[in-house]
């Protein structure tokens, strides 16, 4: 053994020694043996408090009564139930839920007890109608309308323009999202020949100041205000009606005729032939009244007519 060379040290060893290395027996520090005992104090509680333990299929939930999280949950179809578990991620998600909702609510009752103009001139409240808004047109809104709104031609109007097909006003939006609309503009084909709907469809181009044959279009003209029975719908004028949604014919916006896309004037007169041989009533806007609740209506209306266009 080499140890008697070496100085020994002022601290017990174990006696164990290898080539003059020696094992020492210092006891453990008290920060660590407190951080020990904190540690298990901790994880007892900790199984009495949480899911822990797996046993079978199952696992320890928690001592019932030490840590239970009440919730409110509601169902597909609106039903609410109140409901009490041992602690779970998806409870406490739940609670948190609850908890956001509450805070919503206080804004969401602002905006249904409030005028439209009043919830517009409103800077903190428009700051919520413009994120619940977002939220809620995405959901509910945008598989049609696109996510900003801007419409898809032969498919959904446009909501960021200042045209409305049938009204623009926070009475005309809430009605439109409230009880949905279907515009019904019938099909020609049977009522007029292959002539007269050519004619018909350059005076239609010829009142946005398309290409157009103005022979053509003359005559298109007399059968819109006779025989057609176009401004019946329509208006004389053409400009359409926003009570049944029927299309300003004299403006560059198009939703069914693709004229704005046409090319050649060829291609821009067949686009609205289309419309008049086969009419146009497929595009269907949804009802919400039974979808959503009066409020998050009442906030959408103020979301499309001011946040997203220019609402009359
Ligand atoms: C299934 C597709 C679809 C969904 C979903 C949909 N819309 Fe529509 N929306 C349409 C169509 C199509 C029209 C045009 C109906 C027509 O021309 O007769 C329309 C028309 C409108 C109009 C009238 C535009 C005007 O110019 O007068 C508004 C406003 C509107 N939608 C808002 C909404 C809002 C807000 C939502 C969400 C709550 C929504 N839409 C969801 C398809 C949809
Ligand atoms: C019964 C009422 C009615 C009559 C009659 C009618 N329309 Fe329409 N028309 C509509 C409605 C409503 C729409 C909008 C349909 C929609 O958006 O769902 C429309 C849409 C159109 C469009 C498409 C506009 C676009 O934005 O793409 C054209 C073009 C048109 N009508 C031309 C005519 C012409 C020309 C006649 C006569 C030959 C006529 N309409 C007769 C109700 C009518």
């Amino acid at each position: 053994m080499m140890s008697q060379d070496t100085k020994k040290p002022a601290v017990k060893t174990t006696g164990h020694s290898w080539d003059g290395i020696e094992e020492l027996s210092n006891p453990l520090p008290m920060w660590w043996v407190w951080g020990f005992y904190i540690t298990c104090a901790f994880a007892f509680v900790y199984w009495l408090l949480y899911p822990a333990w797996p046993i079978g299929h199952m696992y320890t939930k928690g001592v019932p009564g030490l840590n239970t999280l009440t919730y409110t949950a509601t169902s597909v179809d609106g039903k609410e139930t109140q409901k009490t578990t041992h602690w779970n991620m998806r409870s406490k998600f739940m609670v948190e839920m609850n908890e956001h909702k509450a805070a919503q609510k206080q804004w969401f009752d602002k905006v249904a007890s409030m005028p439209f103009a009043e919830v517009s001139k409103d800077a903190d409240l428009m700051q919520f109608v413009n994120s619940a808004g977002k939220t809620l047109f995405s959901d509910n809104c945008a598989p049609c309308h696109q996510a900003g709104g801007q419409g898809k031609i032969k498919f959904s109007p446009n909501l960021t323009d200042d045209h409305w097909q049938y009204g623009g006003t926070y009475e005309d939006i809430h009605t439109t999202l409230v009880g949905g609309r279907r515009g019904a503009m019938p099909s020609f084909k049977a009522v007029l020949s292959g002539e007269e709907i050519v004619q018909a469809a350059n005076y239609v181009l010829s009142l946005s100041g398309e290409p157009h044959d103005a022979g053509a279009a003359k005559a298109g003209d007399a059968l819109f205000h006779g025989k057609a029975g176009c401004y019946a719908c329509h208006g004389p004028d053409a400009k359409g009606m926003t009570a049944i949604g029927s299309a300003n014919l004299t403006d560059k916006i198009w939703l069914w005729a693709d004229v704005q896309g046409a090319k050649t004037p060829e291609a821009k007169l067949d686009e609205v032939k289309y419309v008049l041989i086969n009419g146009a009533n497929n595009g269907v806007m949804p009802a919400w009244g039974a979808r959503l609740k009066p409020e998050q209506i009442k906030l959408l209306t103020v979301y499309v007519h001011d946040s997203l266009g220019g609402g009359k």
